[in-house]
């Protein structure tokens, strides 16, 4: 049922595999023009319900918003209220974020945030911050766009912010991500040093968030600007 009702709603894409294999997708360097306005394009990938990229949207009804995740039915949740709200400013992408080269061009992005991501500690290339997806998101993210990190999973902070950074900005000249925020205690000290709007953003809580925190887990949030030479 949920899946049925996704595929009527216009603001959540289902591209078919066929179209985006070794091809770009169609709206590949038309976000602006698919929202209908210039403003900033906000990425939240993993997005599961949807929580940030319908959060963000009404408090920033001047940037565009974007989930990305590969399973459908957990979007119903986000896509239900974007229709019961009337909002214009947030879509969703169901498709695999390792594609993501297909979906965006150079410097169409201005912020890409990662919620409660997987932790992947079998598999590091499946990390959402690892080298590969770095990679892929350097081609995308705009000089002076951001990378936002929020997570339970002590591994992913420290493996994000003491390997798999450092080893692009080492490895890849022209490309630097500058930590501009760090905090392993969010509520219970880091929150504090943010703005006003900031706060309102990290009080949205996720599914996954909500779980964890009810387990008396910390949060993390890393932020990092992108330069590009
Ligand atoms: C632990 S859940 C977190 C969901 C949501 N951000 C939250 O906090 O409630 C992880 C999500 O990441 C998605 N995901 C992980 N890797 C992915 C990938 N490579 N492509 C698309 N979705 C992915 C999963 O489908 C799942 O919905």
């Amino acid at each position: 049922m949920k899946f049925a009702k996704v595929k009527e709603m216009a603001h959540v894409l289902e591209p078919p595999f066929k179209e985006i294999l070794n091809k770009d997708y169609r709206l590949k360097g038309k976000w602006r023009e698919e929202f209908g306005n210039d403003n900033p394009i906000v990425l939240e990938l993993a997005c599961g319900k949807g929580e940030y990229a319908v959060g963000m949207g009404q408090i920033y009804p001047e940037k565009n918003f974007i989930g990305m995740d590969i399973k459908g039915a957990r979007m119903f949740s986000g896509a239900t209220e974007v229709e019961e709200k009337g909002m214009t400013n947030v879509r969703f992408l169901r498709t695999k974020i390792d594609m993501i080269a297909s979906f965006f061009a150079e410097n169409e992005v201005d912020e890409i945030w990662i919620l409660f991501a997987d932790p992947q500690m079998e598999k590091p290339r499946k990390r959402l911050t690892s080298m590969l997806f770095l990679d892929r998101y350097k081609h995308i993210l705009k000089p002076g766009g951001t990378l936002n990190l929020k997570s339970d999973s002590t591994e992913l902070y420290e493996y994000t912010k003491d390997e798999s950074i450092p080893e692009f900005n080492a490895e890849r000249s022209g490309y630097h991500f500058e930590k501009v925020f760090d905090t392993d205690r969010l509520y219970e000290e880091g929150i504090n040093k943010l703005d006003e709007t900031m706060q309102k953003v990290m009080n949205i809580r996720t599914y996954y968030e909500q779980m964890w925190l009810e387990q008396g887990k910390s949060i993390k949030y890393l932020c990092y600007d992108f330069k590009k030479a």
